[in-house]
């Protein structure tokens, strides 16, 4: 088909999918409806409880809430929340298995769809490269348990000095020693970008009982230290005290700036719950249980949280939580007679967040796909192994791109990349919500969000102000980050999308056969 004229570039920025259209490409994948709200906040679940709540929450609480670390993760709940109601208003409304990537192609349009794509590589991409840091932190620890040591130069983000018990270490010469490589991060997600390669991702019932053991390692975690806590209270209350620490002077540090600063942090603890939104075609009920599967999760996830940082920040002071496993570390606590159950948190940690890790390299090869086929990248990101019937080209580039970031870079930074491309993506799609609201105000909607347009608004309004809570170093990142990505949508994106040509979406024999387009369940 020949390619339209050039029209007005705002016209061209804001070029759409049609719901039709969408619907067709998603026709090819029609699933069963087998997934009940039970199984969505299951599924939530999977995804959201993972290095947020075992390793960074130490992080948050050491360097910027204290045990006020409490309120911050109600606020960042409180943030994903009125995200969440947005996304289900937009998988009930909207009836495509997809991303927020499809929801804005279909609403604002080709220009928000590329950003989106670019924030979804933070939000997915390196978020898998912290969730691998943590898993190296944990696997570290528990080897070390059994008196396998892996040489401390390999087990840090390039360049950093080695701290021990709050310590620079020093070398022969009296210099601080610094990390090379952090080689287990970068082994884990090599292995799982082959897996994934070769089409081994996991299945509803895995899911299920890597939920089991994540759940019951840290509802045991609450239940055993919880209770030595209430024994012990009169001591150990002095470690709430005071429950907010006073600022530092440093933005950020203690004081209701460090509060903001560490729901930032521990808003990380968070993402994964709209991966229930991308379950829209198997649910049984859309309508109803889209929204139970989001809202349930948060909400189950904001309880334990809440719980995990309470005796978390008891049982030990703050101060020492920041640690590679500071759950760990909180049970040690307890004494060496429980130094069993230290290893069974450890253990339960690394098959969890190795879960973790998986899902979201799978979310993130599945958005390239779908971007690829839509002209948007190049045709080799959506390029199927004849035999494998994966978009290994692409995984394979994803699994470098991750297993490089993990191995070089720190969790912390990495979480914070992570965080403020995630705050921007929930942002736009509580606009998106407003947005269809306008343009499609008689759409059948089987979920709308209450008290419209106050929650939306306060989404968009809550998701860009806690950005700015964030470190100013990370802020820079992001702006010359969105820069470069808008600079390829006008030097590439533009050029190659196959709605602008004209042309529909990639058939099976331009590409191989079909795989499962981001956000369907493998
Ligand atoms: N919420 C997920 C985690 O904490 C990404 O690992």
């Amino acid at each position: 088909m020949a390619t339209r004229p050039a029209e007005g570039l705002l016209a061209r920025m804001t070029l759409r999918k049609t719901v039709e259209q969408i619907q067709r490409e998603t026709q090819a994948s029609e699933l069963k409806r087998t997934l009940s709200a039970a199984n969505l906040v299951f599924l939530g679940i999977g995804c959201i409880i993972g290095a947020g709540i075992f390793v960074r929450t130490g992080n948050a609480a050491a360097l910027h809430a204290g045990p006020a670390v409490l309120i911050s993760f109600v606020v960042a709940g409180v943030i994903c929340g009125l995200a969440g109601l947005c996304y289900a208003e937009l998988s009930s409304t909207l009836p495509v298995s997809g991303s927020a990537y499809t929801y804005s192609y279909t609403t604002i349009g080709e220009f928000a769809a590329w950003v989106m794509g670019a924030l979804l590589l933070l939000e997915y991409g390196l978020a898998a490269s912290v969730v691998a840091v943590g898993w190296s932190g944990y696997v570290v620890s528990l080897l070390r348990d059994y008196g396998i040591i892996i040489p401390i130069e390999l087990t840090g983000p390039s360049g950093h000095a080695i701290m021990q018990n709050g310590a620079a270490v020093l070398g022969a010469n009296g210099a601080p020693l610094t990390y090379l490589f952090n080689l287990p991060a970068f082994l884990i997600c090599a292995l799982l970008g082959a897996l994934l390669v070769v089409g081994v991702s996991e299945s509803a019932k895995v899911n299920n009982a890597i939920v089991v053991v994540k759940m019951g390692v840290i509802i045991a975690f609450i239940l055993i230290v919880g209770w030595f806590v209430i024994q012990n209270f009169g001591t150990l209350k002095a470690n709430w005290d005071p429950f907010i620490p006073p600022p530092s002077g440093e933005k950020g540090e203690f004081g209701w700036s460090g509060i903001m600063r560490a729901a930032s942090i521990v808003f990380f603890a968070y993402i994964g719950f709209e991966a229930v939104s991308t379950a829209g075609q198997e649910a049984k009920n859309p309508a109803r249980d889209m929204p139970i599967g989001i809202i349930g999760s948060l909400i189950v996830c904001t309880v334990i949280y809440m719980l995990v940082s309470v005796t978390m920040t008891l049982i030990v002071n703050y101060k020492l939580l920041n640690v590679p496993d500071p759950v760990a570390v909180a049970v040690d606590a307890l004494g060496p007679q429980w130094s069993w159950f230290a290893k069974i948190i450890k253990i339960g940690a690394i098959v969890g967040l190795t879960s973790v890790v998986l899902v979201l390299m799978y979310g993130q090869t599945r958005i390239f796909y779908t971007m690829a086929r839509d002209g948007l990248l190049p045709r080799v990101f959506a390029t199927v192994h004849p035999r494998f019937k994966t978009p290994w080209v692409n995984t394979i580039l994803v699994a470098m791109i991750v297993a490089a970031a993990a191995g070089f870079f720190d969790i912390n930074t990495l979480g914070d990349m992570t965080s403020v491309g995630t705050l921007a993506a929930f942002g736009i799609v509580c606009l998106t919500v407003v947005w269809l609201r306008r343009t499609h105000p008689d759409l059948p909607r089987g979920f709308r969000v209450p008290l419209y347009p106050v929650l939306p608004i306060l989404g968009i309004l809550f998701c860009f102000g806690l950005i700015f809570s964030i470190e100013t170093r990370v802020l820079m990142f992001f702006l010359w980050y969105s820069i470069g990505a808008i600079v390829l949508y006008f030097v590439y994106g533009m050029h190659n999308s196959r709605l602008y040509k004209g042309l529909d979406e990639i058939e099976g024999k331009d590409m191989g056969e079909y795989v499962a387009p981001v956000g369907e369940q493998p």
